[in-house]
């Protein structure tokens, strides 16, 4: 869609745009997850120092991404997101929508299954350099293995999922058809 039809939905009074809360969130946790995606599939073929820093730095972002998550979750909860101008295929809405709620997912269960894992090895749990009690897990116990496959195929999962949305979110730049990407970009009316 031009962005003369895209002024004109604003125009109307209706909110084209998600909210500055919720787009801060996105693109802020967006970082986050890419870089960690990115340390959690290639740290091994680092140096140890490289490594070290890196899944330190791994393990507070995710720490953190979990934190966030809940209050992204309990913004997305109470407020409506907008809709897409030309209304999208019911079967793009439909994998979009299936596609942001395994992301809801997978930002409460990567982190979690990261914690119990790493609760289990020998260094302490730092985030940011602030100790965190660990929860109390044996190494290869069933419950530790589960987190360590968990947290394995997970973040393969996102990794993939990433890609996709991606994908798409490109695709629909690009075609210019409807105000799939522009909803989720400053500027406008989002309130
Ligand atoms: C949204 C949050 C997170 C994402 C997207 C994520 C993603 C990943 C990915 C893609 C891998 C590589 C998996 C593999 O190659 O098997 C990985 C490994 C790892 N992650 Fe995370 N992770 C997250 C949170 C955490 C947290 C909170 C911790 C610990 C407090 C953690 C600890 C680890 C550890 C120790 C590994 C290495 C596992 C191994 O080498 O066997 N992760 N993570
Ligand atoms: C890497 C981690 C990412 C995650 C976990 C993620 C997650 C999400 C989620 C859950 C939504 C739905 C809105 C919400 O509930 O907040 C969303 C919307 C959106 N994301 Fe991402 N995103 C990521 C990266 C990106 C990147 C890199 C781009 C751009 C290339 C992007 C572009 C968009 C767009 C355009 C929307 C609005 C689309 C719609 O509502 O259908 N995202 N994203």
């Amino acid at each position: 869609m031009n962005s003369e039809a895209l002024s004109s939905s604003s125009a109307s009074g209706q909110n084209d745009r998600y909210h500055g809360v919720a787009q801060l969130l996105h693109w802020l946790m967006a970082l986050m997850i890419i870089t960690m995606v990115v340390i959690g599939l290639f740290h091994e073929g680092w140096t140890d120092e490289v490594k070290g820093v890196t899944m330190r730095l791994h393990k507070s972002l995710g720490i953190t991404v979990f934190a966030l998550v809940l209050i992204r979750l309990g913004w997305r909860l109470t407020h409506k997101p907008p809709p897409y101008t030309p209304p999208l295929p019911a079967w793009q809405k439909t994998l979009a929508t299936a596609v942001h709620w395994l992301f809801y997912a997978l930002m409460i269960g990567l982190p979690i299954g990261g914690y119990l894992m790493s609760s289990g090895g020998s260094r302490p749990m730092l985030w940011f350099g602030v100790e965190l009690p660990k929860v109390p897990i044996e190494r290869e116990s069933a419950l530790w293995e589960m987190a360590h496959q968990g947290h394995s195929w997970g973040g393969y999962v996102m990794a993939g999922l990433i890609v996709l949305h991606i994908t798409a979110a490109a695709y629909h730049l690009v075609s210019g058809f409807d105000n799939t990407v522009e909803r989720m970009m400053p500027g406008g009316s989002s309130d």
